[in-house]
């Protein structure tokens, strides 16, 4: 007997108090032309139905739809009323309707085969997954943008026996930026140079407001991947180089995503990806194989992921390359065994786009599609994004015995849970009325803005900058991300034109006294011609100031035509196309130039350090960027960013990284200079900060004990500004190679001009701690160096012993 009849039988019956089977029979009994005989079988079936029936009424009164009762009870309420079916539907992610028909659309059922990056199910039209909802066999959605969508997709899921809310997940890692209309706010690399965790709390809990306003209720960030590989793309939607950095903007990320009022609620689901390591493959590009030490992920990589959970981060999402020979979507020692044994993650995992089918089709580990379901099941998988197959798998493994329905039971509990404590089940629709008013408000726009200004990082000032109004009369503006929306980086969508200030358009409205000549390039660095290069030279000539806006695109909306973000590996790092003889062509003309990078990864720019007197990291500051930019570059705004990744001088420099061991640059090289063209923590302003009178509380301490770092910092200048005070340690001696300095403690401070601020850090016994030869974390004994200054660099920093007893 199908699915459909049960329910059908079973409404007729429930309806009355008691079973009269002679309608329902004929209802069957038309529908399928049975003979009398098959007729005594179904009202033995119906009987069987109406008591379990009974059992499984869902009334007011039933517990899992009680939104007083604790939700542990609800779960297992409901678990107790779902069939194997259901429950591993709950396991299912589809993308959304519109963005499956748009693949209908766009592409040719071939293309659709070949195509990695687009939802499509090439024996699944959009119509059979809406039926498929209705019947209660998808647990999720991602890839939903548009509130009308995700209020009727909840309405079909509102259809199905139990009426189970859908989970939707959208990509908001710096705003809910793929949904029009929307705040764009930095990308999480520009999120990270504001050292601001404040603020990135802000924006997440605007970010989820935002989310929760056009139906998504889990995000797929914080990307907590380390990234110290600048050929992979997608260094920009990271926190950088620095394990303890990325760890707090990951927390205060998931603090505001997930902002739980109540012990019992979530505002949404924040996802701690990608475990693990895919940020550091063998050659830059994304998916490919990663191979490191077990201590290097321990001491360098895991940490953000710790510091996630113990933030209560209710979803995990695994990765798509493998560790050491083991398919991350398959490696149990990591899902199971690190991630739930050692670091007590409570929550989901989720795997990534199609990672497991491609157990099968790529990593060859899986002789099927079965056996890739049961691999990452067993490993502890608990949601398959995205698409069919999964559930007829995963109920065939039960059904043979492979896998235990209790297995199913832990992965269904953690996802009901999320639902519960969303409160989908009271609230699964959103009130449309009210999107338009929560989407790009006021203090969202004021957020984003504060955070781009605060992001940008001041390179290099030769006493160009700040602008003075007036002063320049004639301003060449060029480059290709001098007027597009490559500010907005990557996951994003469009946008409407009018939420984005450009470049251009923030220098306009800034100086409007000044004329600014605008020379178009086209908007991706290779629009850039021989004939572009000649013009510019002869435009700038006629001008007093040149600014020149150059970097890298990440427009997913022109996905093969980006050369950053998502699956955008490079094998140089150098500016792309002509724009370095765009640069140098303009800085030829003898005019005085500024360079502005709009770019999501670090870029050798060696020449343009030499050359150009003043340089700005704008990275991909969001919907405000070009005003914040604007302003900086007029002195409205202090530039105070600071570079949460070491800039390297070539790809080929890599490891460029400040928290290397002590023999890392023993011998140098023979072509260049070994050190980073910029080191992490670097960023310039226009005030000058100095460092004075580093003390400690005691010299000697024991294991167990916490010492006081004091330091005055005085503003110098005549500028009020704000600067980043960064705290390294280092352990002098230690059986096991320590990195020459760690960041372990930063503060964001404001200085007005003349002041002088004693700031005071607490070094704590898990600071000194590092793992043993069985990685145990333990305290070594003897000396430590402690170092505080503006940037990691060793000559910007004073430093103090100390000694554990
Ligand atoms: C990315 C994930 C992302 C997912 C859903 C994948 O390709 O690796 O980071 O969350 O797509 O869009």
């Amino acid at each position: 007997m199908s699915e459909r009849e049960v329910t059908v039988v079973i409404t007729v019956t429930s309806a009355r108090s008691h079973l009269y089977a002679k309608e329902p029979l004929t209802l069957i009994h038309n529908s399928k032309r049975t003979t009398m005989l098959k007729s005594y079988h179904i009202i033995a079936c119906l009987l069987v139905l109406w008591i379990s029936g009974c059992q499984n009424q869902i009334s007011e009164n039933t517990v899992y739809l009680d939104a007083s009762a604790p939700v542990q009870q609800r779960v297992y309420d409901l678990l107790s009323r779902m069939t194997l079916e259901e429950k591993v539907a709950q396991m299912c992610q589809y993308v959304g309707l519109e963005h499956m028909r748009k693949a209908e659309q766009d592409l040719s059922k071939e293309e659709m085969e070949k195509s990695d990056a687009q939802g499509f199910y090439p024996d699944l039209h959009s119509s059979d997954v809406e039926e498929l909802v209705t019947k209660g066999l998808i647990g999720s959605f991602l890839h939903v943008v548009d509130v009308k969508e995700a209020n009727y997709l909840q309405a079909l899921a509102q259809k199905s026996r139990l009426k189970i809310p859908l989970l939707i997940g959208i990509d908001a890692i710096h705003g809910t930026a793929l949904v029009d209309g929307a705040t764009v706010y930095p990308t999480p690399i520009g999120l990270a140079s504001t050292w601001d965790t404040a603020l990135v709390k802000k924006m997440s809990v605007e970010t989820a407001r935002e989310m929760r306003a056009t139906g998504a209720a889990w995000t797929f960030t914080p990307n907590v991947d380390v990234a110290r590989e600048a050929r992979w793309g997608r260094v920009g939607e990271t926190f950088g180089e620095d394990p303890f950095l990325v760890a707090e903007m990951g927390v205060a990320m998931i603090e505001g995503l997930q902002n739980t009022t109540h012990p019992d609620s979530f505002n949404v689901i924040a996802c701690a990806k990608h475990l693990i390591a895919g940020s550091e493959s063998v050659n830059g590009l994304n998916g490919a194989p990663t191979d490191l030490s077990e201590r290097t992920i321990r001491e360098v990589f895991l940490p953000p992921y710790k510091a996630a959970v113990d933030a209560g981060v209710f979803s995990v999402m695994t990765a798509h390359n493998e560790l050491n020979g083991i398919a991350c979507h398959a490696d149990e020692w990591m899902m199971t065994d690190v991630l739930r044994g050692e670091l007590g993650f409570e929550g989901f995992i989720v795997s990534d786009w199609m990672d497991i089918e491609r157990l099968a089709t790529r990593h060859f580990v899986a002789e099927n599609q079965t056996e890739a379901c049961y691999q990452t099941v067993k490993a502890g998988m608990d949601m398959h994004m995205h698409g069919p197959d999964f559930l007829e798998a995963i109920v065939q493994l039960v059904k043979d015995g492979r896998l235990s329905e209790k297995r199913i039971d832990e992965s269904v509990e953690r996802l009901l849970e999320a639902k519960f404590r969303l409160g989908l089940f009271e609230n699964p629709f959103v009130n449309e009325q009210e999107t338009p008013d929560i989407l790009f408000n006021k203090e969202h726009q004021n957020t984003a803005l504060e955070a781009a200004q605060k992001s940008v990082v001041l390179l290099k000032n030769e006493q160009l900058l700040p602008l003075e109004k007036g002063k320049y009369k004639n301003i060449f503006v060029t480059g290709p991300n001098a007027n597009n929306e490559t500010l907005l980086g990557d996951w994003s969508a469009k946008q409407t034109g009018e939420n984005i200030i450009t470049v251009l358009e923030g220098l306009k409205n800034i100086d409007q006294a000044a004329s600014f000549d605008f020379f178009p390039v086209g908007n991706n660095p290779k629009d850039v011609t021989v004939d572009h290069v000649k013009q510019a030279k002869i435009r700038a000539s006629k001008s007093d100031l040149a600014i020149v806006v150059v970097g890298e695109n990440s427009f997913r909306w022109d996905w093969s035509n980006k050369n950053c973000g998502e699956n955008s590996g490079r094998s140089d790092i150098s500016l792309a196309g002509l724009q370095q003889e765009l640069v140098e062509a303009v800085y030829a003309s003898g005019t005085p130039t500024i360079v502005i990078l709009v770019n999501g990864r670090p870029l050798a720019t060696g020449w343009i350090d030499e050359h150009i007197p003043a340089v700005l990291e704008a990275w991909e500051p969001g919907s405000f960027g070009g005003q914040a930019i604007a302003q900086i570059l007029y002195g409205e705004v202090n530039p105070s960013g600071k570079l949460p990744i070491s800039i390297p001088r070539s790809v080929g420099h890599q490891l460029c990284i400040y928290n290397h061991k002590p023999t890392h640059y023993f011998h140098k090289y023979v072509d260049d200079l070994s050190t980073p063209l910029y080191p992490f923590g670097h960023g310039l302003s226009y005030s000058t900060f100095v460092y004075q009178n580093l003390e400690l509380s005691r010299e000697k301490i024991s294991a167990d004990e916490e010492l006081k770092v004091r330091v005055e910092v005085t503003n110098t200048s005549m500028t009020d500004g704000e600067e980043i005070v960064q705290l390294y340690l280092n352990d002098t001696y230690c059986p096991v190679t320590r990195p020459v300095k760690e960041l372990k403690a930063f503060r964001r401070i404001h200085l007005n001009a003349g002041e002088t601020q004693q700031i005071t850090f607490t070094v704590t016994p898990e600071m000194l701690q590092y793992l043993d030869k069985d990685f145990k974390p333990t305290v070594d004994p003897g000396e430590f160096m402690v170092m505080v200054g503006g940037s990691s660099e060793t000559n910007q920093l004073l430093s103090i012993p100390f000694v554990v007893k």
